[in-house]
Formats: structure tokens, C-alpha cells, sequence
């Protein structure tokens, strides 16, 4: 990134209702899995409906160091680990993406040997990644730190059946990726259930693995010697979906995505139906619109299905805006009230205690200068901004373009006055 880009700030005039329709984007966290389960494969693989967002193209920029060959082309990601030339990753490849670390289970599968040091990302609290190395341990793998990396070494995975202690999601996901080419078969019990760890195990599918109970708490891989090449087109983003929702009913408007999985996203459109926006699905979209102000809920941020941990932030913003009190409690991550603190200055009244909440509304927001602390932290000031009254300009936009590709664009597609500033 340019120092130009680094110092890019995002400036809103908020006050407008948002209204009209937009197109849903590939799932970004998902596609990361994607980018990283072509490396089971020596056969090119072709995914579609990739976003264009800056970890995809951090990822890539990994593969190609462990020897693949990665091209992006727009939305299309062609990815070709013919021979993979190196068993570690890089450090400073892995320091600004967690889904890093997705190289081990691969690695060690197709090589017998991975090392990978902690990976980074955000800052939403401890993540710890024990739930991966317990599951490399029980396939078989001897797992050690060296220096600054975790480093796990098997001449062949054994599959056996295994308790995740929490459903962690990249962690059932790399179990996943090494239990594929293992011998016999692995049964991962309490794996995580989210639309994008059964999309990976669909893609594994597609390349000719055997795995059955994806998008359930039960995993079962049944390993097979090798895995071919495939072309598979990436979900829609329910969390990139689900913010532009939220701010469609924040700024009382109606906000239409079309191509959204409904079915994913269970959890945001119950709450905001609670809430008294109104929800229209359809086989080809999902609407939300608000006449009235939102009326104050409780929600609680839990692995899927439950509500999702990643629409946190952008749901406190939204109900800074409802009449009366609503509570959030955060019950995955012990460091996601970052955007607290910034939606504060902007006069949203919260308060916090523990991981929880308390959220007084109507607040009338005034724009303010304000920082993006993290992906969903940026999404959530993006929605105050649109509520508030005068210019809110965000620093640190960097956050946001992770998760959020031509956040610009798209919002100025449903009407709202917003701009990028690059100095
Ligand atoms: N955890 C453990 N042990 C582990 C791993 C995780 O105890 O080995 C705990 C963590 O401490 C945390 C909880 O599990 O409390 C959730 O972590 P999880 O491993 O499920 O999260 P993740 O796989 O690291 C992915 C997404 C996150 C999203 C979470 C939960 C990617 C790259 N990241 O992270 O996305 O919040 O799942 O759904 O896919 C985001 O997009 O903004 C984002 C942070």
C-alpha cells in the first residue's frame, strides 16, 4: 500500500436515507479458505466470485512464495500448486491476515511438513490457535514451536476422531484441509457450522474428496490419496450483505441485496425484524427497510447460526439510532468494542461492562473525525456517518478495504454522500 493510500481517508455527509439495490459480493473470509485449500491440489484450480479486497491478494501473494502460481483476474482467482517449493511461510506474509495460518493443514497434508508463525489480523482479542494444533496432533502430526514458528511434521496423517474444545472456524477448517489426504477417516466433533467452513469442505468435494456433515457441529472426512483440480464459485458475503442492510435501516431507508443467502443470515434479519424494521426475502434478494425508528433488542453474538460476532459492530451502530435501550453481548471474541469508544465521540451514548453493551438511543450523531480500529469496528463509524448529522472523516480506511471492496461505490449506489480522500 502507498503512503498516499495508507493516509486515505473516507468522508461522509450523512442525514440520508439509504435506498436502492446492489449486488451481493463473494464471501471474503470465504474465499480466503478457497485461495488456500487450491494448495491441496497439484492441478490448476479456478475460483469465481472472488472480492476484491486486500487479503485475497495477501493470500495470494503467500501461495506464491510457498512455489504456486497465483493469478488474479478481477473476481476470478486461478490458483496452480503444481510443485510447492517451500514448507514454511514466510513471517511477514502472515502478519496482516489470521486466515495465514489455513497454509498448515495443506502444507503438512500434501508435504509432511508445515511451519507457520502466529498469524495476524485483527485486534479483537486473544486468538489463540490450539484448536488447530490439537487437531494436527491428533491426526498424527508431531507439532513443536520453533523459534517464531508452529511447526507440525507427519510422513502420513492418520484420520481418528476428534473434540474441537470450541468451534473455532479457521481451526475446523485447517483440520479439514489435513484430514482430506489423510489414511482412514477423521470425525471432527463440535466443528464450526458457518456457511463458509461447509463451503470449503464443498470445494474439497468438488475435488474429489469425501467429506459429509459440513455446515453441522459433525464433520466426517473420509481421506483419499489425491485430490484433482476444480472451478468453484465462492458464496455471497452474509456479513458484507448484513452491514449494508443494518445501514439501510440505521438511516431509516431500504437497502435491497440482491443474489444475499437469506438462509445465512438467519440471525441479523431476525433480529432486525424484532427490532420492527421490515424484512422482505425473495429467491433473488433480501430487503430490509425502516419507516419507524427501530425499537431496542437484545442480541447476543455467538457462533452460526447464531448471531454473527462480525455484525456486532455494525448492529450497535445501527442501534444507536432505535428508541430505548438495547443490549449486546459479545460472547466469541474478549476484544470487539473497539468501535466503542469511536461511536462515543460521534455522541452515541454506550456503555460497556465485560463484553456487554448498553446501547441508549435515539442518539443524534454529529460528524467527527473518527478511526476505523478494525474491519468491523470501520464498518460500524461508516454507519454512524451515514446517520450522522455534518461530515464524519475516517482515518485507518485500510480496516475497512480488507473486508469491504468500493465501499464508495456502493454506497453512493444507494444514494449516499461519501468520498475518498487520498492525499
Ligand atoms: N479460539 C480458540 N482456540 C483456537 C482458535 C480460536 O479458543 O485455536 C477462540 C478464539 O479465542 C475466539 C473464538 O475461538 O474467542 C473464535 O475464533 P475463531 O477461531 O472461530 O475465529 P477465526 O477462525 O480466527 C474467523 C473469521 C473472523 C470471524 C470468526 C468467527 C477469517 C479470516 N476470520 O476467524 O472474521 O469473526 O471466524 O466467525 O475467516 C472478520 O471478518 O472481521 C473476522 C474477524
Amino acid at each position: 500500500m502507498s503512503a498516499a493510500e495508507r493516509d486515505a481517508r473516507l468522508v461522509i455527509r450523512g442525514g440520508i436515507p439509504l435506498r436502492g439495490s446492489i449486488p451481493a459480493a463473494g464471501s471474503k473470509n470465504g474465499a480466503l479458505y478457497l485461495v488456500a485449500a487450491a494448495l491441496l491440489s497439484a492441478d490448476p484450480v479456478t475460483l469465481r466470485n472472488v472480492p476484491e479486497v486486500a487479503d485475497i491478494r495477501e493470500m495470494g501473494r503467500l501461495l506464491e512464495a510457498l512455489g504456486a502460481t497465483v493469478t488474479i483476474d478481477g473476481p476470478t482467482v486461478h490458483v496452480e500448486a503444481v510443485t510447492l517449493t517451500e514448507t514454511f511461510a514466510p513471517a511477514d506474509l502472515v502478519a496482516s491476515t489470521r486466515a495465514s495460518f489455513l497454509v498448515m493443514g495443506p502444507l503438512l497434508a500434501r508435504l509432511g511438513e508445515a511451519g507457520c508463525a502466529p498469524p495476524g489480523g485483527d485486534a479483537i482479542g486473544v486468538r489463540p490457535l490450539d484448536v488447530h494444533l490439537a487437531g494436527f496432533r491428533a491426526l498424527g502430526a508431531a507439532v513443536s514451536r520453533e523459534g517464531a514458528n508452529w511447526v507440525a511434521r507427519a510422513a502420513r496423517l492418520q484420520g481418528a476422531r476428534l473434540f474441537l474444545d470450541y468451534p473455532s472456524v479457521l481451526g475446523t477448517v485447517n483440520v479439514i484441509f489435513a484430514a482430506a489426504l489423510a489414511q482412514g477417516t477423521t470425525t471432527i466433533v463440535n466443528a464450526a457450522a458457518e456457511p463458509e467452513v461447509a463451503m470449503a469442505a464443498d470445494m474439497l468435494n468438488a475435488m474429489g474428496a469425501r467429506i459429509s456433515g459440513q455446515g453441522t457441529g459433525i464433520v466426517t472426512v473420509e481421506g483419499v490419496a489425491r485430490l484433482h483440480g476444480c472451478e468453484f464459485e465462492v458464496i455471497p458475503d452474509r456479513i458484507e450483505a448484513g452491514t449494508y442492510l443494518l445501514a439501510g435501516a440505521a438511516t431509516r431507508g431500504s437497502v435491497e441485496v440482491t443474489g444475499a443467502r437469506a438462509d445465512h443470515l438467519d440471525g441479523l434479519l431476525s433480529k432486525l425484524a424484532e427490532a420492527g424494521a421490515r424484512v422482505d426475502v425473495t429467491e433473488r434478494s433480501v430487503c430490509v427497510a425502516a419507516s419507524e425508528p427501530l425499537a431496542p433488542i437484545q442480541v447476543q453474538a455467538v457462533p452460526y447460526p447464531g448471531f454473527a460476532t462480525d455484525l456486532h459492530a455494525p448492529m450497535a451502530a445501527a442501534l444507536t439510532q432505535a428508541t430505548g435501550v438495547s443490549i449486546i453481548h459479545e460472547r466469541v471474541y474478549d476484544n470487539r468494542l473497539l468501535y466503542v469508544g469511536e461511536l462515543r465521540a460521534m455522541g452515541a451514548r454506550l456503555t460497556t461492562g465485560g463484553q456487554s453493551v448498553i446501547i441508549e438511543g435515539p442518539a443524534r450523531l454529529t460528524g467527527t473525525p473518527v478511526r476505523a480500529l478494525d474491519i468491523r469496528a470501520g464498518a460500524a463509524v461508516v454507519i454512524g456517518g451515514l446517520c450522522a448529522e455534518g461530515e464524519t472523516t475516517i482515518r485507518d480506511v485500510g480496516h475497512i478495504d480488507r473486508g469491504y471492496a468500493r465501499l464508495v461505490e456502493r454506497l453512493s449506489a444507494l444514494g449516499a454522500d461519501i468520498e475518498r480522500l487520498v492525499p
